[in-house]
């Protein structure tokens, strides 16, 4: 494990998006990433699981559902390895040369699918959260919350107009009393958390949704105030 970073002397900003499939996190990232970029401030976007060459190895393997049969537990520590690199290779380094990272999912999605919605137990999502975190906790998170059937219409209508006929994920392929669980459960860790997280509604149009946002963050971070 590297040296522990005072994250409080940095400027760069570590910020996360959460929320189920279709939500609008991917779009809403570039967005957030292009608005800073247009104020001269450094920022590159990220993903999990994944954002490394070694993390989008396990990340095949977890979402091709090879590990489902290990069972949430041992599926919740691939995840941890996946992001403990991630955060050692890519998103400190970042941050340390002044860089602001924008993950398209992070901790709080573990918390929420294997954790509350997949049963592992708090105090083995509390000890790997710790671990692979290794001091870089969010400075925001983004909760697009929605209901999951709308998001599921945009998710079928983004692949119709794609003209994909692709096999479910193994999340997509739960069923919505399972996603509506994800939902609450991803309110709930917004709740017990309310100094990291901002809510934003998922039913706003794309262009409302970027202002919504931007307010939020900008009211966060007072550099970022025109
Ligand atoms: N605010 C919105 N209103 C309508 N459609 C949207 C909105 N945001 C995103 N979409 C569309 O919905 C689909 C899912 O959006 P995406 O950003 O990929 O969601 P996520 O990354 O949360 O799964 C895409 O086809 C996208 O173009
Ligand atoms: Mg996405």
């Amino acid at each position: 494990m590297d040296t522990e970073v005072d994250r409080t002397q940095m400027t760069a900003k570590f910020i996360t998006f959460e929320g189920g499939e279709g939500v609008g996190k991917s779009t809403q990232i570039k967005r957030l990433v292009a608005n800073l970029i247009k104020r001269e401030i450094e920022a590159v976007r990220t993903r999990e699981p994944g954002g490394t060459p070694r993390a989008e190895a396990i990340r095949s393997f977890l979402l091709q559902g090879k590990s489902e049969q290990w069972g949430p537990s041992a599926e919740a520590i691939l995840f941890a390895a996946a992001r403990l690199d991630h955060v050692n290779s890519m998103i400190k380094p970042n941050l340390e040369s002044d860089k602001w990272v924008l993950s398209d999912r992070f901790c709080d999605s573990t918390r929420a699918y294997q954790g509350l919605t997949g049963g592992v137990p708090d105090e083995l999502i509390d000890a790997l959260e710790t671990l692979a975190l290794n001091g870089a906790t969010p400075d925001l998170t983004i909760l697009i919350d929605m209901d999951p059937e709308l998001a599921f219409e945009r998710v079928r209508k983004r692949a119709a107009e794609d003209g994909l006929n692709l096999p479910p994920d193994r999340y997509e392929k739960e069923n919505i009393e399972w996603h509506r669980r994800l939902r609450r459960n991803f309110l709930d860790i917004s709740r017990s958390n309310p100094e990291r997280f901002v809510v934003v509604d998922g039913t706003q149009s794309v262009s409302d949704m970027e202002s919504d946002i931007w307010a939020k963050v900008s009211e966060r971070f007072s550099e970022l105030a025109a």
